[in-house]
């Protein structure tokens, strides 16, 4: 293989939409050739080149064509322009049960998929016992795929994908839909083929896990590629992007994320991370920061509380302290001034998180002025080296001997 798995020149795939609702075969006859569609082009000029050996991401919206340039990249879907250089044994898992005929049983479906793969009877043979532990369905391998989950259909269907040995595994929003334990799984078979030098192609809203993922990412956006690029740049973006989008309504020009609301009594009007006594939205895990929150109160308003959240980018809400809470009083606030919450460790694992600030009355039930989404951050790995989950606990280890071996 050489350097480049897979390139594209110029790709565009255009797909016909259809506004009659009643296809039937008689009708579509009368009508002859003046059938009404329109056509639209799903994928447009697309040119990529995707290196052997690495682990490449596809991100973008609902419809942004991330599942067709998959599909052509495939194999599955020819494109109406350009073309497509495949330079490796493919495997894909491209859409959920395709290739799965619903009445056979897992057993027959793993023959069935095996060999649509490529396998011959003989190997599937040889890998059956590896692909249905992988996919933890021993009990149910005898039952029609039909009954299945769409948990287990993913299990089952990936487990077939990476058992076929292929140099470039293609796969398609599969950690949307397993379990936890299964997505660990997945992510650390990712792990194998990258260090055996396959090449992976993944599309995923995950983006947490794209960004620690993925060597290199493409972002598509209704049919154009906006951009390659390394994943945190590229995430940020394209999260960014979205925020933007979302917040277009009029009368907010401050926000520069999600929504806002509350009766404004006392006002937040912005926030900040402060690392080394400088704005920052870079740290990394252990470092000393403060989260800084500037507010303004018009007329003097009596122990308000005020708030924080932070999310990572997958919506885990990972912590929320407030200062009622740490019992601290307030007093009373008038004119503008800030609040600080220093964190002398901060022990977020690598990623990008999202924070979230409010003021509240004394009771911490009205919101004076909750702004949700108010600014992003990235944590680059630091001490502790933690990489998984989004919290490090900062343990130590020890390891100890408890019986000799006896000789
Ligand atoms: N077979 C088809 N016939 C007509 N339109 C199609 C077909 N397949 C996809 N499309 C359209 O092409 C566009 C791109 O779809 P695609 O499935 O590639 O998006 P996606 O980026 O994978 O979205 P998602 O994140 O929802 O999976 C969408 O507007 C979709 O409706
Ligand atoms: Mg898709």
């Amino acid at each position: 293989m050489g350097d480049i798995a897979v390139e594209t020149s110029g790709v565009s795939k255009r797909f016909r939409l259809y506004h009659e609702r009643n296809q039937s075969l008689k009708a579509a006859f009368m009508r002859g050739r003046r059938a009404k569609f329109e056509e639209f082009w799903a994928l447009q000029d697309i040119d990529l080149q995707i290196p052997a050996g690495k682990t490449f991401g596809l991100i973008g919206h609902n419809g942004s064509g991330k599942s067709t340039l998959l599909k052509c990249l495939a194999g599955i879907l020819v494109p109406d322009r350009g073309s497509i250089g495949v330079h490796g044994r493919v495997s894909a898992l491209l859409e959920l049960g395709a290739g799965f005929h619903p009445e056979l049983s897992g057993r027959d479906n793993v023959y069935l998929n095996g060999s649509i793969l490529g396998m011959s009877r003989k190997q599937i043979d040889r890998q059956f016992d590896e692909i249905v532990d992988f996919a933890g369905l021993e009990t149910f391998i005898d039952t029609p795929v039909k009954n299945y989950s769409s948990g287990m259909y993913v299990r089952l269907g990936f487990s077939v994908a990476i058992n076929v040995d292929p140099e470039i595994l293609m796969v398609d929003e599969v950690l949307a839909v397993g379990d936890e334990s299964f997505q660990r799984k997945c992510m650390e078979k990712f792990a194998d083929f990258r260090a055996q030098g396959r090449t992976v192609i993944i599309v995923s809203h995950a983006l947490g896990t794209m960004r620690s993922m993925c060597d290199e990412v493409a972002w598509l956006d209704h049919g154009k590629l906006q951009g390659v690029g390394r994943p945190s740049d590229l995430v940020d973006e394209y999260v960014g992007a979205s925020h933007e989008d979302r917040t277009q309504a009029p009368g907010d020009s401050t926000s520069s994320g999600g929504s806002r609301w509350g009766s404004q009594e006392i006002t937040l009007d912005g926030a900040e991370l402060l690392c080394d006594g400088r704005v920052t939205s870079q740290v990394s895990t252990g470092a000393d920061v403060t989260f800084r929150l500037r507010w303004t109160a018009p007329e003097p308003v009596a122990e308000p509380v005020f708030g924080m959240a932070i999310y990572s980018l997958e919506g885990v809400h990972v912590t929320g302290p407030n200062s009622q809470d740490v019992g601290l009083s307030t007093g009373t606030v008038h004119g503008s001034g800030h609040v600080d919450v220093h964190v002398p460790t901060l022990m977020l694992t690598p990623g990008t998180y999202q924070v979230t600030a409010a003021v509240l009355d004394s009771t911490g039930t009205h919101a004076f002025d909750h702004r949700d989404r108010m600014f992003r951050f990235d944590v680059t790995a630091g001490h502790p080296r933690d990489r998984y989950g989004v919290v490090s606990l900062g343990g130590s280890w020890d390891v100890a001997v408890d019986r000799a071996p006896v000789t």
